[in-house]
């Protein structure tokens, strides 16, 4: 199946396979999706630029294809340290339950997006991917001077409109259906919840690069609809977040297996920044603090113990389990089988689809 996409990232099948932080998109995973004809992506927004070199390493070692590297944009937050004492308050009930010290030191907050460019740059990965915003003109044109595919992330046609003139060569859009983190930059994200039927045409429809939709899309039905709305490709999430490559912890795993359509909010409790995931008592109980969340990263660094030890106790109410509103199709299965199960879908239905006009002679 070709596509102007496929043809530009030189793979054989229109499938993404989201960059996700965090763990799940493991090397085994990327190369995974890319040997079986996909485009693997690694999310490293919270790597280390060591630790994205050695990623990339081991991935080049799995696969020669094509893959992707994908990292955070860096956003100005506003640091008080009187709404950091008042949500570490709020906090401690859940690290004494836990039993971890309460009060965390909070890290000091680097930024190493730079470096982790440089690392991208120097391994000449294939694609680099970002979200949360749009990179330093120098950036990008780095990228497009060492051949690198670049791929922006948009949740609205002014996003979009805003990384066609910085110069991205491709766009995802990314519609309120996904999960994980919203990437809206232009606008808040409760503004920006646009489903990704309705976003990915209009996003077509105003850029001249080709789109990929993302969202909710999770076999050969979400890829047809996709092409049939314009787009030139889809990234698939939810979907490889339980694939048996995906280092998503396993009650993760369990919970998106045993979820559904209505499982999922959108929440800012554990990162500051709006983020799709599966219900939880942490979520539930959050919510009287509504309003006085520090901003991302800082939300993000004051969860991390808690959601770590929740996951070494086995405890999923107090992890995050980001998650797409797909669930109920999510598939214990190989990436492999994910994209030939989707692969055969998708052609079956083109073909079968003639069927449904009639021509009268
Ligand atoms: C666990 C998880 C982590 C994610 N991390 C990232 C990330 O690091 N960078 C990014 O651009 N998108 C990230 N996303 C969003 C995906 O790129 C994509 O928009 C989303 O998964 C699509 O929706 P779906 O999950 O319904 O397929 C993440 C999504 C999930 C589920």
């Amino acid at each position: 199946m070709e596509t102007e996409l496929t043809r530009k990232l030189k793979i054989q099948y229109p499938i993404l396979q989201a960059p996700m932080a965090g763990g799940p998109t493991t090397p085994d995973l990327v190369a995974a999706v890319s040997n079986a004809g996909g485009l693997g992506s690694l999310g490293a927004g919270y790597l280390t630029p060591e630790q994205i070199r050695h990623a990339v390493r081991e991935i080049k070692q799995r696969t020669d294809q094509p893959f992707g590297v994908n990292l955070f944009v860096p956003e100005p937050s506003v640091r008080s340290e009187e709404s950091i004492a008042a949500m570490n308050r709020c906090l401690d009930r859940y690290r004494k339950e836990l039993g971890i010290s309460s009060d965390p030191m909070l890290p000091a907050f680097v930024d190493t997006f730079e470096e982790q460019v440089q690392v991208v740059l120097e391994e000449k990965v294939a694609v680099f991917s970002f979200t949360f915003g749009i990179p330093s003109q120098n950036v990008i044109n780095a990228m497009s001077r060492n051949g690198i595919f670049v791929i922006g992330t948009a949740t609205t046609v002014e996003e979009a409109i805003a990384l066609e003139h910085a110069g991205v060569d491709a766009i995802t859009a990314q519609g309120s259906e996904a999960g994980g983190h919203r990437g809206s930059f232009l606008t808040s994200d409760a503004d920006a919840r646009i489903g990704t039927m309705a976003l990915v045409p209009q996003i077509v429809d105003q850029t001249s690069v080709p789109v990929i939709a993302s969202g909710g899309i999770m076999d050969g039905r979400g890829l047809v609809a996709s092409l049939a709305l314009g787009a030139s490709a889809v990234q698939m999430g939810t979907a490889f977040l339980a694939s048996r490559e995906s280092g998503a912890h396993a009650l993760h795993k369990q919970k998106i297996l045993a979820s559904n359509e209505d499982s999922t909010e959108v929440t800012i409790f554990y990162s500051g920044k709006a983020a799709r995931g599966i219900l939880t008592d942490f979520m539930r109980e959050m919510r009287q603090y509504e309003g006085t969340v520090p901003d991302y990263p800082i939300q993000h660094a004051l969860t991390t113990d808690i959601r770590r030890a929740a996951a070494q106790a086995g405890n999923p109410e107090y992890m995050s389990l980001w998650a797409g509103q797909g669930l109920r199709l999510a598939q214990d299965l190989t990436a492999a089988e994910i994209m030939k199960q989707s692969m055969d879908q998708a052609i079956l239905l083109i073909r079968s689809m003639g069927s449904l006009v009639t021509v009268e002679e």
